[in-house]
């Protein structure tokens, strides 16, 4: 049977939890942090970048012991990285929970049964195949009217290979169109729907606690610590784009999955290990598992994260990455060039 059929399990199924209100998230904990991060650099033993775009690992450092202004300054490196990977964390499933607490209300997935962590497990199968649910590039449960933003992912074992996590930047992927091709996206709304997990999951043998709902969100949204312009473009969840006539959206987000897909140099991949962390920004970061290949039972994990705000476009007060690259740039030249006149004003 199509996993998207609508069954007379379907129809008969009232989910027990209502749907979700809108709601606006207490202020980013981002936007508290020391810019230069200082703390919280000072404590790793290693900083490195894993790719240009995104991604950064810190060693060293165990999440179980931050302050609060270094969970702060860690906020804000994943908001500017994206994604942030630590290996060999001592954290307790309670301390886990009580670090996202900290960075706001606790997010729950409409298939999450314990409110405070959704268990991921390992997943086979053909992601070829049709009806496959879940293997391709996604940001987590987008749909909601508060789409969850920091979230953390920590790996209680992983099979020797296989079951690698991809990450992708937004804000890169919104950076390598073309400036005229940006413009004609700005403004317009995505529909994220639930309708397809929704199915998948009931027709599974799952029970998932809310009814379906689409939600219209901004294509290009502003994220809210680092100004900068997303792409938030979500395979898994966007069946449309609200303003285009059907065939333009369609094509349009054929064309969006391909640039997706083609993104080699704005993703980073990540091997886990037991103990490993990762540490990522669901408003502008989407992100896949690998799936297949390896024994499923081998790998698990604890996930928790927390409501965002309701996406918004702010073109004002937003900008592309390479026009903050620009503008970091020109305000350099201007010091480079106070420092190199200072001798000739010296004679
Ligand atoms: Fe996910």
């Amino acid at each position: 049977m199509a996993l998207n059929t609508i069954t007379p399990q379907v129809l008969a199924y009232k989910p027990p939890h209502p749907k979700l209100e809108e709601f606006v998230p207490a202020r980013d904990r981002a936007l508290f942090a020391d810019p230069t991060k200082a703390a919280l650099l000072a404590e790793a033993s290693a900083i490195e970048e894993v790719t240009p775009y995104i991604g950064t690992e810190l060693k060293g450092i165990q999440l179980s012991k931050l302050t609060d202004a270094q969970k702060d300054e860690l906020a804000l490196l994943v908001a500017e990285r994206g994604v942030v990977f630590l290996r060999d964390q001592d954290i307790t499933l309670d301390q886990q929970h009580q670090l996202a607490s900290y960075y706001g209300k606790q997010d729950r997935d409409p298939h999450q049964e314990n409110p405070n962590h959704v268990t991921i497990i390992g997943r086979d199968g053909n992601i070829r195949q049709h009806d496959h649910f879940g293997g391709e590039f996604h940001a987590d449960h987008s749909f909601e009217v508060n789409p969850p933003s920091y979230t953390l992912l920590r790996m209680v074992k992983t099979p020797p290979s296989g079951g690698d996590t991809v990450f992708t930047s937004l804000s890169a992927l919104f950076d390598k169109l073309s400036p005229r091709f940006q413009k004609a996206l700005e403004g317009l709304h995505a529909r994220h729907s639930a309708d397809r997990s929704y199915l998948s999951s009931l027709n599974g043998g799952g029970h998932p606690l809310r009814a379906p709902i689409a939600t219209a969100h901004p294509l290009i949204r502003t994220h809210p610590v680092t100004g900068l312009k997303i792409l938030a473009y979500n395979p898994t969840f966007i069946d449309r784009i609200q303003e285009l006539n059907g065939q333009e959206s369609s094509h349009i987000l054929a064309f969006l999955r391909e640039h997706l897909l083609n993104a080699d140099d704005l993703g980073v991949r990540w091997k886990w290990t037991p103990g490993a962390v990762a540490f990522w920004d669901n408003r502008s970061v989407v992100h896949k598992a690998l799936p297949g290949g390896y024994d499923v039972t081998l790998r698990e994990g604890k996930r928790t994260a927390i409501f965002g705000e309701r996406p918004f476009f702010d073109p004002d007060k937003s900008e592309s990455l390479s026009q903050r690259t620009e503008r970091l740039n020109a305000g350099k030249k201007d010091t480079a060039t106070h420092v190199s006149s200072e001798p000739e004003l010296n004679n």
